[in-house]
Order: structure tokens, then sequence, then C-alpha cells
């Protein structure tokens, strides 16, 4: 299965791919998360792509897409893969176009997630990550453990440094200008289903694996 999950900031892309991975054994492959990890290593590329993510801007496509091509080619991907946060320009869907055709792969389905922008909103601002094991929570509709620590392994919880409510705004402009036109660019292959992503987490998953049934 090889899949795009596509929609704004706060959608639910990194919620529902976790499910994926679960549900098909392939991995997810966000663009957000690779960059995230390269700030934190404070390696050139992730000290150069800190500045566009700090002002809720892109990184350059060549960066981005030089990373997806490596990913890419790893062996966990034959089966399938999930892409979280990647294309996000029409450059980058042109690359991967071409990236997918030398490796001799072609996409099953483009999913685009529907929501409010209200609800995107509160969703980035209560969103939680464990600084230890990376799993995401939302203060209201996903809680941590009582005393505010990850369910899982009990580790710290952070609040990413994007989530502020400028930089929100600011990518949430971002996706209109550059993203939201992949929906047409996909839709031309044959390969868009909107999916409506406003419900609880687990309905807006099965409704997924349903859409994924008939491609
Ligand atoms: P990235 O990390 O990809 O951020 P994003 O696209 O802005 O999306 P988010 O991760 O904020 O939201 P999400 O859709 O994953 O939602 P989540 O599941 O967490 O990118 C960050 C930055 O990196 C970009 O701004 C850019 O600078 C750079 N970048 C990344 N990729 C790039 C690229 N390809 N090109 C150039 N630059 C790139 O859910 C949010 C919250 O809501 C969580 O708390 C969750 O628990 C909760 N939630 C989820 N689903 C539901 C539901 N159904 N009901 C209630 N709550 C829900
Ligand atoms: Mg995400």
């Amino acid at each position: 299965m090889k899949i795009i999950l596509l929609g704004p900031p706060g959608a639910g892309k990194g919620t529902q791919a976790a499910l994926l991975v679960e549900k098909y054994s392939i991995p997810q492959i966000s663009t957000g998360d690779m960059l995230r990890t390269a700030v934190q290593a404070q390696s050139p590329m992730g000290i150069e792509a800190k500045k566009h993510m700090d002002a809720g801007g892109l990184v350059p496509d060549s960066v981005v897409v030089g990373i997806v091509r490596e990913r890419l080619q790893n062996d966990d991907c034959q089966k399938g893969f999930i892409l979280d946060g990647f294309p996000r320009t029409r450059p980058q869907a042109d690359s991967l176009k071409q990236v997918l055709k030398e490796l001799g792969q072609e996409l099953d389905s483009v999913i685009s997630l529907q929501v409010d922008i209200d609800a995107l909103v509160e969703r980035l601002t209560g969103r939680r990550t464990c600084v230890d094991c990376g799993k995401g929570f939302h203060l209201r509709f996903d809680p941590p453990a009582q005393d505010g620590t990850c369910r899982f392994c009990g580790g710290e919880l952070s609040q990413r440094d994007d989530d502020r409510e400028e930089t929100i705004r600011n990518r949430m402009k971002v996706y209109q200008q550059q993203t939201a036109p992949l929906e047409d660019y996909y839709r031309e292959e044959g390969l868009l289903v909107t999916v409506d992503g406003m419900g609880e987490i687990l309905k807006v998953h099965r409704a997924i694996i349903e859409a994924l049934q008939d491609c």
C-alpha cells in the first residue's frame, strides 16, 4: 500500500499514519518528523530548516526531496509506505513522481483529510508529544496520563515550537497557497480520495480503511 496523507496542519496526518503503520505494517515517512530530528541534532541541514519551520514556512524543495528520495530506497519501503506531510508543493509532487518511476513503484491513493479551521487550531494548541517515545497526544481529545506524562512510557511531554498561534496562522496560509492545489493535481491523476477528518480518531481511521479498500 503506497499512500499519501494530505491535509492542513492539525488535520490528523501523523495520528492516522501511526494507526495505518499498525494496520498495514508499512513505514510512516514524515518529513516534519525527519526535519525535527535534524533540528535536534543541530546538523547543518537542521539549523537551516529550523529558520523556515519556526516561521511556519516551507523548507526548500531540494532539501525535502533529497530526504524522501533517500528514505524511499530503504528496503522497508518495498511493500509500501505512508507519506505524511510530503509532497507539499507542485515541484515536490513532480519530483516524487520521478523518484517512484525510477524505483518502479506507483502510488495507490492520496487521502485528503477534511477538517474545519476552528478544529485545526484547537487540535494544534492542545497537542503534546512525548520527548522519549515520540507518541502524540491531545490534552482534550487523546489525553496523556493523569499526571501529565506519556501514557505509554511515562516520559515528559512537550509542545512543538511551531504550535504557537502566530506560527499556526502562517502555516495555514502556506498550506492554502502551496499545498491545497495538490488536491487538483492528484484528482487529475485519479488518485485523490477525500475523507471527513472531523470525527473521533478511530472513526476517521475506519473511514480511511474503507477508502483504501476501494483502490
Ligand atoms: P509537519 O510536522 O508535517 O506539520 P504539519 O503538516 O503542519 O502538520 P502537523 O504535524 O502539525 O499536523 P498533523 O496533520 O500531523 O496532525 P496530528 O495528527 O499531529 O511539518 C512541520 C514543518 O516542517 C512545516 O511547517 C515545514 O516548515 C516543514 N516541512 C515538513 N514537511 C515539509 C515539506 N514536505 N516541504 C517543506 N517543508 C516541510 O494531530 C494534531 C492534534 O490533533 C494531536 O494532538 C492529535 O491528538 C489531535 N487529533 C488528531 N486527530 C484528531 C481527531 N480526529 N479528533 C480530535 N483530535 C485529533
Ligand atoms: Mg504531523
